[in-house]
């Protein structure tokens, strides 16, 4: 059975494409999301994505995914820097968790250097647009 994996997608990344393109890129949500479902279908993994502009929601859609996936991939966005929440949901439920951000937030301003997401995290890609949520499926392909 193919192993199921969940994309999950934090708040403003509703907004790719319009936002900030010089930083984030020109592609939609909806592109990010088609490119990974399909090189995941081509691991032979089995991808879902969802977004949210709220903490709580994160926080339930990281809690729902026990059972219904083997390992989360997680862009949290502007809550990787503020969010206890998301770090302790991710904690509960123990599933690998590679977290991906599109801009290298270390070349950032400094509220980006930290993420309360990394230290629960299996591995950290940011900076390599798109191709982040790619090389996290690979990555995974070979860890599950
Ligand atoms: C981001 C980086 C965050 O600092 C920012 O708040 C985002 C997007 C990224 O993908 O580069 O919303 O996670």
């Amino acid at each position: 059975m193919a192993h199921r994996i969940l994309v999950l997608n934090g708040p403003n990344l509703n907004m790719l494409g319009t936002r900030e393109p010089q930083t984030y890129g020109a592609q939609t949500l909806a592109d990010v999301e088609k490119l990974t479902v399909e090189h995941g279908a081509s691991l032979g993994l089995e991808v879902t994505c969802k977004q949210s502009n709220h903490e709580g929601e994160l926080v339930t859609l990281i809690q729902q995914a026990l059972g219904s996936a083997e390992a989360i991939i997680i862009n949290p966005g502007a809550y990787s820097h503020t969010s206890v929440a998301i770090h302790d949901a991710l904690r509960a439920v123990a599933l690998p968790v590679v977290e991906v951000h599109l801009s290298n937030i270390h070349a950032r301003e400094a509220f980006r250097h930290h993420s309360y997401v990394s230290p629960v995290a299996l591995g950290v890609i940011c900076g390599l647009g798109s191709t982040g949520y790619k090389l996290a499926l690979s990555a995974l392909a070979e860890k599950l």
